[in-house]
Parts: C-alpha cells; structure tokens; sequence
C-alpha cells in the first residue's frame, strides 16, 4: 500500500486480538510500530515471540488510556526518543463489564468504557496532531463495531453466554461521532480520521461452535471475520491509497449488516 514505508504508527491495545493482527501488518509494511499496552512486560513479551521479520520495527510502548497525565507524558516521550507519528491506530477496548448483566448494570459501567475507547482515544489523537509539524499529513483510524449502527440480535447468543452489551453499542456509536468530528476538524491540515466497523472476528477462545455457527449463518460470507481482514482495512485506511477518504465509517463485516 502507498505511503505506509517509513512512518511511525502507534496502535492502542496491540497485544488483543485485531491489535496482534494490525501491527504485524503494519510492520510487514515497514511501518515502525509502537506497541502500546497497559503493561510494558506484556509489549515486551509479545515483540519478542514475533518473527525477526517484524521485530525489529516494533517498540514496546506503556500506555494506560485511563490515566491522562499518563497519556500527554508517553507522547512528549514517544517526540523526544523516536520521533512523531503519524499514524494513530485507536484500537484498546476494556473487556472488563462486558459479561455485567443487563440489569446489574450501573454508571460505571459506562463510563469505564467510555473513559478507553472514546476519552483515551480522544486524548491521543490530540496530542499525536499537537505535535505534527502543519505540513505533515496524519491518518488516524478508530477501531468500532457494526454494533454502533445497528441493534444486537440477542437470538444468536445461547444461554449461559453474555450478548454483546448496551454499553458495548453506545460507546462503539460514540466512537462515529467522535470520527466525523475529529474529521472535520482537522481536515484542512492533511490529518485524515476515518472508523472501522468491524463485524465479529473468530476468536477459539472466546466463542463456543454453537455462537460461530449462529453468528456465520446471519452473515452473507457464511463465517467470521480473521482478525487479518480486519487489518488490511486498517492498514488501507492508514496509507495514501485511501488519502482521499476521511470521515469514513468502514464496515467490514462479512455482509452480516447489509441483508
Ligand atoms: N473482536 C471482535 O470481534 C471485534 C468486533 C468488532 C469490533 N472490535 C473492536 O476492535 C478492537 C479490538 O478488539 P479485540 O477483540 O482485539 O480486543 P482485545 O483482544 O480485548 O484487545 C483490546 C486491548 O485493549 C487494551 N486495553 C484495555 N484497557 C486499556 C486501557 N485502560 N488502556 C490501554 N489499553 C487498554 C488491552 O491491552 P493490554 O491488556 O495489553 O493493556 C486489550 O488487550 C476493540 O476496539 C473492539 O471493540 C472487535
């Protein structure tokens, strides 16, 4: 893809399962990543399980997305000891409270969400533009659901098995306006911010057959998403052959939205 070779990308939650599958392929482009999770010893180990294809373009990254001084003082350290990226990859999610049951659900729940994927992201988005000389260009891709745009089907959960939540929809919505905003607002200084709305990626861990099988029947490909599907349309939107797009919701979901 254009314009990938030799930028400096930072991805949120790189450690996760779409966040393995986006840095890889980012780095496969020669991008230098910087691999940011909550835990510096879990970057750590993670880089050095990877193959020395990629290794070598990968830096491990602190970062915890709930903590704002944190945030603004990773990105003045990410300027001084490896440069500016220009490429946002705002991926983390918090999975903690997603199995809350809807009726034991509470404001916390909400906001913890939304404290990490929309005021987190929102955060470094900032400071990644704040420090972007006015001529460089930026693309900044938001990781959200095809939840934000239309209703959880509850029948393709079996019993004892968590839906998707309430919260998961509002947040992951959120997450479009905070695209379309951020878009606008920074168009005219080359910063491109566009959204993918991922439909579900095939995890053996976190789903039974049954789940897949009921989730595969309600999408036009008949299976789920690998998490590399899920990447190139990242990697797509972050490089200069989508340099025309932006403010841009993404689906990429197998057509489970489209019937
Ligand atoms: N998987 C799917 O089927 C699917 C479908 C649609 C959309 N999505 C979206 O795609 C993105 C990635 O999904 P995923 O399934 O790969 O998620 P995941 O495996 O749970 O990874 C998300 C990562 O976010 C990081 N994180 C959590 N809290 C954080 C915090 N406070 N600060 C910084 N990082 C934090 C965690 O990394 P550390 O523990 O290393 O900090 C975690 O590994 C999410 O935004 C998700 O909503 C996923």
């Amino acid at each position: 893809m254009k314009g990938l070779s030799g930028r400096i990308a930072l991805v949120t939650g790189a450690t996760g399962l779409l966040g393995c599958a986006i840095t890889r392929r980012l780095a496969a482009a020669n991008v230098t990543v910087l691999v940011a999770s909550r835990h510096a010893e879990k970057a750590k180990k993670w880089i050095s399980e990877q193959s020395s294809e990629y290794a070598s373009k990968l830096i491990p990254l602190e970062l915890n997305l709930t903590n704002e001084n944190s945030i603004k003082f990773v990105f003045e350290k990410i300027a001084r000891k490896v440069g500016t990226p220009t490429i946002l990859v705002a991926n983390a999610s918090l999975r903690d409270g997603l199995a809350t049951p809807f009726n034991k659900l509470t404001y916390s729940n909400f906001n913890r969400l939304c404290e990490v994927d929309v005021a987190g992201h929102f955060l470094c988005a900032r400071y990644l533009v704040e420090q972007l000389s006015s001529d460089t260009r930026a693309s900044i891709v938001f990781l959200s659901s095809i939840y934000s745009i239309m209703g959880v089907d509850q029948s393709i959960y079996h019993s004892g098995m968590s839906p998707t939540p309430v919260q998961y929809a509002a947040v992951k919505s959120a997450i479009l306006g905070l695209t379309r905003y951020l878009a606008a607002f920074w168009g005219r200084r080359g910063v491109r911010v566009n959204a993918v709305l991922a439909g579900g990626v095939r995890s053996v861990t976190r789903q039974s057959d049954e789940f897949v099988r009921n989730y595969a029947s309600r999408t036009m490909l008949g299976r789920m998403a690998t998490p590399e599907e899920i990447a190139s349309a990242v990697a797509f939107l972050a490089s200069d052959d989508a340099s025309y797009i932006t403010g841009e919701c993404l689906v990429v979901d197998g057509g489970f939205s489209a019937w």
